[in-house]
C-alpha cells in the first residue's frame, strides 16, 4: 500500500506523482541543494560550465576518498578482496573524473580570460578533498594544512588524515605481514611525511611480478590457478598500478588544460603556474610500482 494512495492506481504503470512533502528523490538526492550551489561571479556565459566541472570533480575526489579509505581498512583487516574491489570501483570513478575535461580541455586563452579575473585567488590548490586524495596516496605534506586553518571542520579532517596510515602504508604493513621484509624504517616512518621510495620494497614488487612468469610455467611457489597469496597480492599491485595511472592521467590532462588556457602565465593561486604544474605531473605515486618493473 502506498503512502499516498491517492496517488496511484493500485495496478497501474504510471508513477507516482502526487507526494506530500518533498518527493523521495529529492530528500535521498537533495537535487534541489546540489542544483542551486552555482553562484557564477562573471557575467560570461562559460563560466557555468567551469563552475560545474569543478563541482562535479569535487563530488568524484569525494567518492575516490571513501574507495581508497574503504580499502585502506580492509588492508588493515587482512582483507585484500574488499581492498581490490574498492580500489576497482576507484578506478572506474577515475575514468568518469577523467572524462570530466572534456568541457574544459579546449579553452582557448580568450574564453578563459572572460572569467579569470572573477575567480580573484581561488585555484583548485586549496581544494581540500584533493588533498586527501594526495594524503591517501602517501603524498602527506602538513604545509597544505595552511590554507584551511580559517575552516574547522576542513582542517580537521585532513589533520586526520595526514596523521593516519596512507593506503600505501597499510599495503606495506600487510606485506610485512605476510612474511615480506619491509624495512622497519618504512614501518616505523613518521606518517605525516612524505612517502620516500625504498630499495628494499621496490624488490619485493619486483619479486612478486617476476613470480607471475613463474607461475605461468606451471611452477609458481603458491601453485594454484590464481596464484594463491602471490597472486593476490599481484592483482593488488595491477590495482594500485591502474590507480596510479590514472591519478598520473588527470594530472596531466590538468597541465595540458592549463597550458592552452594560460600559457606560461602565473596561476591564480600564485604559483608559477604550468611551470610549477610540470612538476607536481612528473611524480608517480606508489612509486615502486613503476621501477620495481625494470628489475623483472
Ligand atoms: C582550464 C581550467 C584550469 C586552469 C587554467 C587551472 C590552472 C591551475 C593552476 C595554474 C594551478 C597551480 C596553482 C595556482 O597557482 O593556481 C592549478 C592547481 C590545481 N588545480 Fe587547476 N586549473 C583549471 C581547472 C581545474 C579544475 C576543473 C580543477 C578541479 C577541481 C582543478 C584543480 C586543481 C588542483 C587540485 C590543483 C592543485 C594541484 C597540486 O597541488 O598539485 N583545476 N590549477
Amino acid at each position: 500500500m502506498s503512502q499516498y494512495p491517492d496517488a496511484h492506481v493500485a495496478g497501474s504503470d504510471t508513477p507516482n506523482l502526487d507526494f506530500a512533502g518533498t518527493t523521495p528523490y529529492e530528500d535521498y538526492v537533495q537535487a534541489d541543494v546540489l542544483t542551486h550551489l552555482q553562484h557564477p561571479l562573471s557575467d560570461d556565459p562559460g563560466e557555468m560550465v567551469f563552475l560545474v566541472t569543478t563541482q562535479v570533480m569535487e563530488l568524484w575526489f569525494t567518492v575516490i576518498v571513501h574507495e581508497w579509505e574503504t580499502a585502506s581498512r580492509a588492508l588493515r583487516e587482512d582483507d585484500i578482496p574488499v581492498a581490490v574491489a574498492a580500489l576497482k570501483r576507484s578506478v572506474r570513478e577515475l575514468e568518469a573524473l577523467n572524462a570530466s575535461w572534456k568541457p574544459l580541455g579546449q579553452l582557448t586563452p580568450g574564453q578563459f580570460n572572460s572569467y579569470r579575473s572573477a575567480l580573484g585567488e581561488g585555484s583548485g590548490f586549496q581544494s581540500a578533498m584533493y588533498r586527501r586524495m594526495e594524503f591517501l596516496l602517501g603524498e602527506k605534506s602538513a604545509s597544505m594544512l595552511v590554507p584551511h586553518r580559517g575552516a574547522p571542520r576542513v582542517h580537521g579532517e585532513l589533520e586526520k588524515a595526514l596523521q593516519e596510515p596512507s593506503l600505501y602504508d597499510e599495503v606495506l604493513r600487510l606485506l610485512a605481514r605476510r612474511g615480506y621484509e619491509v624495512p622497519e624504517a618504512v614501518l616505523k616512518r613518521d606518517l605525516a611525511r612524505k612517502y620516500e621510495p625504498s630499495p628494499e620494497v621496490e624488490a619485493i614488487w619486483a619479486r612478486l611480478y617476476a613470480a607471475e612468469g613463474a607461475d605461468e610455467r606451471g611452477g609458481g611457489q603458491d601453485g594454484g590457478q590464481d596464484g594463491g597469496q602471490d597472486g593476490e597480492l599481484l592483482r593488488l599491485g595491477e590495482a594500485l598500478t591502474d590507480v596510479g595511472e590514472l591519478v598520473w592521467r588527470w594530472r596531466n590532462d590538468h597541465l595540458v588544460a592549463t597550458r592552452r588556457a594560460m600559457g606560461s602565465k602565473t596561476g591564480t593561486g600564485g604559483s608559477a603556474g604550468v611551470a610549477w604544474l610540470e612538476k607536481r605531473a612528473a611524480k608517480n605515486v606508489f612509486p615502486e610500482l613503476w621501477t620495481a618493473r625494470s628489475h623483472v
